[in-house]
């Protein structure tokens, strides 16, 4: 007990002087930005608050940088070029305030991973941090210092192109993973030199476009804001994130460039954020093209205002900000504040002390444990959709399959979007991961049949159907371009493009059974698709390894693991359709009456008054959180620690969970609430929890959640977050339709 006492006083002591330490260190921080704000001049400041695109030639902005004139560029991406820019800025000028080197490294830098909402069917916060963490020790190694990543927008339609960027549909999956991607690319400690400060964007709102069109308006009542669009940004706060950005679109009417309420109350006040915000590409201009200002001075001085501290390409505040603050309309203090955030984050990644990159002597880039680690992050991230009569994994049996489709040899396209500096030249596709590993076993006959995925030409589909006839398997990779997914990269149908979809048809026309393999940036609808296909495995752009990882998923040397982020409408029609609805007042029964069921002539009185589509039901073609494995599992004996909670309190839910099958194998176990009545209503479930088990043939393993009442709160209409007393449903379950169901009670 004593001893115990002595090793609490111990930690509590370190842990106080380390926090001491901490904030000395920040002290120590704003003490120097006090020095150097002091002994700026108003055209340096603004500097600091500008940043520029380079072009790549130094000669273009050596005044400038000697002037003090540039606080940042993105995309430059020469090492010898950084650092001759660093070096003007830290010889040259007036002040020696180092430039902050920027880049889109969104999954990967060199070494591509799967791309983030394939990152997110992992569920697994270890493979997404360690994702960050090697892309950032990549794009350090040529100098950039900072990335714009992660994208946190929520979206509940695959419409939009960037879905693809995104961690899938639901804000607490969001949080988790968001939080795990900030800690990969930022290390432990922002001053290293593998250390990136990482960009949580597009604040706020981007996800909900309307239409799933991109940069499209956003109507966003305030609850709906704080339920689902702002817990990730949220996380990432806390999780230290060094920037924001704010995004294209406008919100309620005022665009997210220009708007205190998401800038200064929610992250500067309520989220007490100390980082900077810095603008999406010309967002700060396009604030005119919305309407919201009538010309560059008005533009500048709203985002100013607003809390938007740097300026992204366009020159706005550099033109304007001097007249603005001569006439009062942007404070001095409102400048200060804005260069002291850019400061804060260029002192904390020890810029000012080591400020060039240098090159290391052996490279990490496409080393062998970064291809290692994204091939695991493809693995993880593959979902079975389907396995009838467990055709996968394929055994020895086979003794020939026949590989078709434009997306077996894809190596651009596998990387997905977002991909600037990954190199096509060592992505390893699925066709030669086969070819590699088993053609020494395996009769492999190779047929690609269209030249890409749009293509219409179906003159070779004599072909694939010939090769399917030689074959025991037929195995096809279908899917979209990565040119399909990812910004402005909107469709209105999301479906297999081109003529794929009949090529499935012909293709089973040879009677051989079907493995569908299907690479793309969003959920496609491919109902029909799934029912030809007698195995199903959504591999999402699986990035440069994704080859290597789909082989030993087809083959068994991995088993699926992965779980839907998003739910998978049947039809565009359904959109927007995800998990975390409300219930409506007429939710859909088992026996609905759909289309081709009604009679002719049918009176009006006769048809069923429920939510839902004549044509396509109302469930979708699979639920969030859904994916298959080559195992089964067994859920059984859930227990609550208790039923009645007080307010603070806590509940233990405990289920059993058995690998009734042949293979060791992961599976994502969930947990969901439904808080049945609330003073607004809400959610018919919502994730609280999830964990990856992992369990042998026959094993199994007593899983237990913990669930506080603060994570049954939600936002009341007064904006006030509360857990208001009553009954809750509790499920825990391989997927947001199935589960154990229990149920308890918050007493008043
Ligand atoms: C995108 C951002 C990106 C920026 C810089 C914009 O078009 O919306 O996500 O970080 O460009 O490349």
């Amino acid at each position: 007990m004593k001893a115990n006492l002595i090793i609490a006083i111990g930690t509590f002591s370190i842990l106080t002087i380390g926090c001491t330490r901490q904030q000395e260190k920040e002290a120590k921080i704003e003490e120097k930005i006090d020095a150097l704000l002091k002994q700026m001049t108003f055209e340096e400041k603004i500097g600091q608050m500008s940043q520029l695109n380079s072009n790549g030639n130094v000669a273009d902005y050596k005044e400038l940088i000697k002037a003090g004139k540039i606080g940042s560029f993105l995309n430059e991406i020469n090492p010898a070029t950084i650092n001759e820019m660093q070096r003007i800025a830290m010889e040259e000028s007036r002040l020696k305030i180092p430039i902050l080197f920027a880049r889109d490294v969104i999954h990967g830098f060199k070494t591509i991973f799967p791309i983030p909402l394939a990152q997110a069917a992992t569920w697994n916060p270890l493979i997404v941090e360690e994702g960050g963490r090697v892309a950032a020790v990549e794009a350090t190694e040529v100098g950039i210092r900072w990335t714009f990543a992660p994208m946190l927008d929520i979206t509940r339609d695959p419409r939009w192109g960037r879905i693809a960027e995104s961690l899938g549909e639901d804000p607490y999956l969001a949080s988790v993973l968001g939080a795990a991607m900030v800690r990969g690319f930022q290390g432990n400690d922002l001053a290293e030199p593998t250390s990136m400060a990482a960009c949580m964007k597009h604040f706020a709102g981007y996800g909900f476009v309307e239409g799933g069109r991109d940069y499209n308006t956003t109507m966003i009542p305030e609850v709906v804001l704080r339920e689902v669009v702002l817990p990730p940004f949220k996380a990432a706060v806390d999780a230290g994130v060094a920037t924001a950005m704010s995004s294209f679109n406008e919100i309620n009417g005022v665009p997210s460039t220009g708007n205190s309420f998401l800038l200064r109350k929610v992250l500067r006040e309520e989220w007490n954020f100390k980082g900077f915000v810095v603008s999406d590409w010309a967002s700060v201009a396009e604030m005119i093209v919305h309407g919201y200002c009538a010309d560059e001075k008005e533009a500048a001085m709203k985002a100013a205002n607003a809390g938007l501290d740097m300026e992204m390409v366009t020159p706005l505040y550099a033109k304007h900000l001097d007249s603005l603050v001569k006439e009062g309309k942007v404070s001095m203090k409102t400048i200060d504040e804005a260069v002291r955030n850019i400061l804060r984050i260029k002192f904390k990644l020890g810029l000012f002390d080591n400020p060039y990159v240098k090159i290391p002597q052996t490279s990490k880039i496409y080393s062998k444990s970064h291809l290692a680690a994204a091939k695991e992050a493809a693995i993880q991230s593959a979902v079975l959709l389907k396995n009838e009569k467990n055709l996968l994994p394929l055994g020895n049996q086979v003794k020939s399959i026949a590989i078709i489709g434009p997306l077996a040899d894809a190596p651009s396209d596998q990387l997905g979007t977002w991909t600037l500096d990954g190199d096509k030249n060592y992505t390893q596709t699925p066709l030669k991961a086969i070819q590699a590993e088993y053609s020494n076993k395996l009769n492999i006959i190779y047929e690609p049949t269209l030249g890409y995925s749009r293509d219409i030409d179906g003159s070779n589909f004599s072909k694939a159907v010939a090769a399917a006839r030689r074959a025991d398997v037929v195995l096809m990779f279908l899917g979209e371009e990565s040119i399909l997914s990812g910004e402005a990269r909107c469709r209105a149908e999301i479906n297999l493009p081109g003529i794929q979809s009949q090529l499935v048809e012909e293709v089973k026309k040879a009677g051989k059974p079907i493995v569908l393999i299907i690479m793309a940036g969003r959920p496609l609808t491919i109902e029909k698709e799934c029912i030809l296909a007698d195995a199903v495995l959504y591999a999402w752009h699986p990035g440069t390894m994704g080859g290597p990882a789909i082989a030993d998923l087809l083959f068994g040397k991995a088993v699926p693991s992965g779980k839907l982020p998003v739910t998978f409408p049947k039809t565009v029609g359904q959109i927007p359709i995800y998990y975390n609805h409300k219930n409506t007042g007429r939710p859909p029964h088992e026996n609905l009456q759909l289309i081709g069921s009604i009679p002719p002539g049918a009176k009006q009185l006769t048809m069923g008054y429920v939510s839902y589509y004549l044509d396509a039901g109302a469930d979708p073609l699979f639920p969030f959180g859904y994916g298959l494995s080559y195992t089964t599992f067994e859920y059984t004996n859930l227990q609550l620690s208790k039923t009645e909670l007080n307010n603070p309190d806590e509940i233990t839910v405990t289920c059993q969970l058995k690998n009734t099958g042949k293979y060791e194998a992961d599976e994502i176990v969930q947990l969901y609430v439904r808080d049945r009545v609330g003073s607004l209503t809400r959610p018919v479930k919502e994730l609280k929890g999830f964990q990856r088990i992992r369990l042998k043939p026959q094993e199994s393993k007593t899983v237990t959640f913990t669930l506080k009442t603060e994570d049954l709160a939600f936002w009341n209409a007064d904006m006030k977050k509360v857990t208001e007393p009553g009954d809750f449903d509790v499920w825990i379950g391989p997927n947001s339709k199935d589960g154990l169901k229990g149920s308890f009670k918050v007493l008043p």
